[in-house]
């Protein structure tokens, strides 16, 4: 399936918009990933200057004009002002889409990726034409098991190594939900 989104391609729910990723994001990217152990559940490390934000920034965007890599922003819709961000990567696997997220640490605890990766898990099977989406946590980060719990995912298996933070291995679970599991849950 070739995949055209254009990049004014948003997606609303109750409270937020998913959009594309925009350089006004940029203060409140790097106010995130201020806050102490922000980071310590991704595998992405933040740039330590201002400068070094704009290459992701243009990463995403190729990646989304490739039919590769859609990031979206979590903004308030009257705002625009980030609240997170929310994406999918494409996997070597056809069919097989990867999720990720985070939410501002000002703004966690709302509810807010629940409703963002419900919406977002809706565009991988009716848009991207997944039939798997799959995601990762690692294994003390109970935030992110139970958001992905809530959106319906369910454990696929262990994995001992799965990424390096300060030179030590995470071990971390892995999740999925297929779309025929997505279906019966949301009723189509
Ligand atoms: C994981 C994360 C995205 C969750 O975002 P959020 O907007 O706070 O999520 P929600 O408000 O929708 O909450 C989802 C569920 O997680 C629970 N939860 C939130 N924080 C929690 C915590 N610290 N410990 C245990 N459960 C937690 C919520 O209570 C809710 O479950 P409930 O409805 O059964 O009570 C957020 O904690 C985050 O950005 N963490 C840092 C980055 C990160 O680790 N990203 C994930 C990488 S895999």
């Amino acid at each position: 399936m070739e995949l055209v989104i254009p990049l004014n391609f948003t997606i609303e729910t109750a409270r937020c918009r998913l959009r594309c990723p925009s350089i006004d994001d940029l203060p409140y990217v790097i106010s995130a990933t201020t806050y102490a152990g922000f980071n310590d559940g991704m595998q992405w490390e933040p740039p330590t200057n201002v400068d070094e934000f704009s290459e992701p920034l243009a990463e995403n965007l190729r990646g989304w004009e490739m039919g590769e890599l859609f990031t979206f922003t979590i903004a308030d819709p009257v705002s625009d002002r980030l609240i997170g961000r929310i994406g999918f990567r494409r996997t070597n696997r056809v069919g097989v889409w990867n999720l990720g997220f985070w939410t501002h640490p000002e703004d966690q605890g709302k509810g807010y990726m629940t409703e963002a990766a419900t919406a977002m898990i809706t565009f991988g099977f009716e848009r991207l034409g997944a039939t798997i989406i799959e995601a990762s946590y690692a294994l003390w980060n109970k935030a992110s098991r139970r958001t992905l719990e809530k959106v319906g995912m369910r454990l696929v298996r262990y994995i001992p190594h799965a990424f390096q933070k300060r030179g030590r291995w995470i071990e971390a679970n892995k999740m999925e939900i297929t779309k025929r599991e997505w279906e019966i849950r949301s009723n189509r």
